[in-house]
């Protein structure tokens, strides 16, 4: 399946310049949402993820259908005061300024091997957060799993070492 052409283009938004890639129509559409997540679940078998975390909020809607096919836990990562027991925190770099992300204490058990799946690699500060916070825990990140990954703004650079999936490149 040529999965982009479920992706829908956006021209100027949310500011003018930017090209916004919106998954929302895969996941309007049930088999173009169930290929998506078929090729992340078989990625996920191959790395033999035991937990798939997913930032908020577009990695929840990709993140939680492959953890529901493998049978394994979802552990969401979070901006700061939306968890309500203790957690630990990751801050990473805007473009201007600084934004933090949070994950409960207990979300990963020492040893256990993690996928973390999103919607978008871009500057890759997310998933480069996500990963601080899993390895804090304890956690083995056994790889990182995107649908749409933005080659220019070179992401992959910020987490050198992870092994990489993406769906598609733009
Ligand atoms: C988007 C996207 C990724 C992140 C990728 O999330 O879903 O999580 O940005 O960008 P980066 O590689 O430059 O960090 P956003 O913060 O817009 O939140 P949302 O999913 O709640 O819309």
């Amino acid at each position: 399946m040529d999965l982009k052409q479920y992706v829908t283009v956006v021209e100027d938004w949310p500011k003018e310049g930017i090209s916004f890639k919106d998954i929302t129509t895969i996941m309007d559409n049930g088999k173009a949402y169930k290929y998506a997540t078929d090729q992340i679940v078989e990625y996920a078998k191959k790395v033999g993820a035991e937990l798939i975390v997913g930032p908020e909020a577009r990695g929840f809607i990709t993140g939680c259908p492959v953890a529901y096919a493998l049978e394994i836990g979802f552990a969401p990562v979070r901006k700061p005061g939306k968890l309500p027991r203790e957690v630990i925190s990751a801050d990473y770099g805007l473009e201007y300024g600084k934004d933090t992300l949070t994950m409960h204490k207990d979300a990963v058990k020492p040893g256990q091997k993690v996928l973390i799946v999103d919607d978008l690699l871009a500057t890759g500060g997310t998933v480069a957060a996500a990963i601080q916070l899993i390895e804090e825990l304890g956690g083995e990140v056994v790889g990182c799993a995107f649908l749409i990954e933005l080659e220019e703004l070179n992401g992959r650079d910020k987490i050198k070492g992870h092994d990489i999936f993406t769906l598609m490149k733009y």
